[in-house]
């Protein structure tokens, strides 16, 4: 793949409207849950990056027809349940976790066998997670070493339900086994020992699908599906990526003179700790328009700069953040005073390792930041310039995070490998410039 480095002058405010694409999560799930329901579905506001598009392919190998995207809009006629055919190769996932793991879940449950590989990123991820559950379940799943990607799923076509409790709270393998419990013979019953985003539970009711879901204490919750039912074909519309307007809010919280309106972005209770992190360091964030799309609430987030200040993240935000901290920690890296992030060990499994690849780059502009196992401790308002050039390991949130940490640098700031933006956030670029920063992309 090319090296596209980016370059970030400092300075500037950002102000204006702006919509961010499509929620990476609800497209992956929207063209899962289409493929495998009775009817066609059509779906607007998809994500046009690498990750849905990988989720996408592989539908198509698997004998769905998919017309588009077509500026977001997508068709999808549904095989029903048991309609998915033996792609002809290995399903390549990419760089998308949510990708692999999910789809283990459902191909799990078919009457053929299947490979899934992934980039060099991906290749590194944990699937013990997923195989362990899929394992209890009647499928056999080979993988590399340690649990390791690329992995050869053998079907069972009855799968047996489980009742499981997550040992990490973790969305991906809630879905995984969620959407395995559709294929299995029974009810099956997931534990989560902290709320995750909850995308899978709220589409599959749309999808006419019964999943009961019951707090059982303050953080823990079970999910309950039976197999053997049906979906039906309905219309999803996306709203935007919450993750992906997070560095926006970081950056025209940090960016003095900022006034910035992000519009349509989902704001499910599952997602938004960023909002209450960044409002805990004196942010100035406001809702506006708040209504409800397709089972998901949505909102225009107005955003005007603010000086934060450094505190402790609590953490039972952590997981309703957790793919925010690569733009949370510029955002303490700006904040008088220290940040301090605990209980955070899952950043260690995301697309790179965050809490170090954060901590190298932090440094790397001048920013005291000392990594933990599980977190990170920044002293911030105070920055040197650049040492070092920045790189991002494979990682999207690395590349964005860092130019928003362009903002408030002392000299303009370098970070190499940043084509990886295209997974989540394509035209991130001509945005980040038409709102007020001054980025450049080359080819290096
Ligand atoms: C996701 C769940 C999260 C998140 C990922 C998307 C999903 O991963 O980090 O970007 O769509 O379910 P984990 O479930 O591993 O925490």
């Amino acid at each position: 793949m090319k090296n596209i480095r980016f370059i970030v002058q400092p300075g500037g405010a950002l102000k204006g409207r702006i919509r961010v694409p499509g929620d990476k999560s609800i497209s992956h799930r929207s063209i899962m849950l289409g493929s495998i329901a009775e009817g066609t579905t059509t779906v607007t506001g998809f994500l046009e990056g690498e990750d849905s598009l990988a989720t996408l392919k592989a539908f198509q190998a698997m004998g769905v027809n998919i017309d588009g995207p077509n500026q977001g809009k997508v068709i999808i006629e549904g095989v029903g349940l048991h309609g998915l055919k033996k792609p002809a190769y290995a399903l390549n996932m990419g760089n998308s976790g949510t990708s692999m793991r999910l789809l283990s879940g459902i191909i799990a449950g078919q009457d053929f066998d299947c490979e899934l590989i992934g980039d060099a990123s991906l290749s590194k991820r944990p699937m013990k997670r997923v195989i362990d559950p899929l394992t209890l379940m009647g499928a056999k799943v080979e993988s590399q070493d340690k649990g390791l990607p690329p992995l050869k799923i053998h079907g069972a076509a009855k799968l047996n339900a489980i009742d499981y409790t997550l040992p990490m709270a973790s969305a991906q393998v809630k879905s995984c086994v969620i959407l395995a419990g559709l294929y299995a013979e029974g009810e099956t019953r997931v534990v989560e020992p902290a709320p995750t985003r909850d995308h899978t539970e709220r589409m599959l009711r749309g999808f006419g699908y019964e999943v009961n879901v019951t707090k059982l204490d303050e953080l823990a919750t079970e999910v309950r599906v039976k197999g053997g039912g049906k979906l039906t074909a309905t219309h999803i519309d996306v709203p935007s990526d919450i993750s992906s307007a997070a560095f926006y809010m970081v950056a025209a919280s940090i960016a003095k003179g900022s006034d910035l309106v992000i519009e349509h972005v989902g704001i499910n209770p599952t997602r938004t700790g960023i909002i209450d992190i960044l409002r805990l360091m004196g942010a100035d964030l406001t809702l506006e328009n708040e209504r409800e799309v397709g089972g998901e609430p949505v909102a225009d987030i107005h955003v005007r700069y603010a000086p934060l200040k450094g505190i402790q993240i609590p953490e039972h935000l952590v997981p309703l953040a957790i793919d925010e901290f690569p733009v949370l920690f510029v955002a303490a890296s700006a904040a008088e005073g220290q940040t301090v992030l605990t209980g955070a060990e899952e950043l260690r499994v995301k697309e790179s390792d965050r809490i170090q690849v954060m901590a190298d780059a932090l440094h790397a502009v001048g920013i005291d930041a000392q990594p933990t196992e599980d977190g990170m401790i920044i002293n911030g308002g105070k920055q040197s310039p650049q040492t070092a050039p920045i790189i991002s390991h494979h990682d999207h949130r690395i590349s964005m995070a860092m130019t928003v940490a362009g903002l408030t640098a002392v000299a303009p700031v370098q970070i190499e490998d940043c084509a990886n933006v295209n997974t989540s956030f394509p035209r991130f670029i001509e945005l980040a410039n038409s709102v007020g920063l001054n980025v450049r992309a080359e080819e290096a």
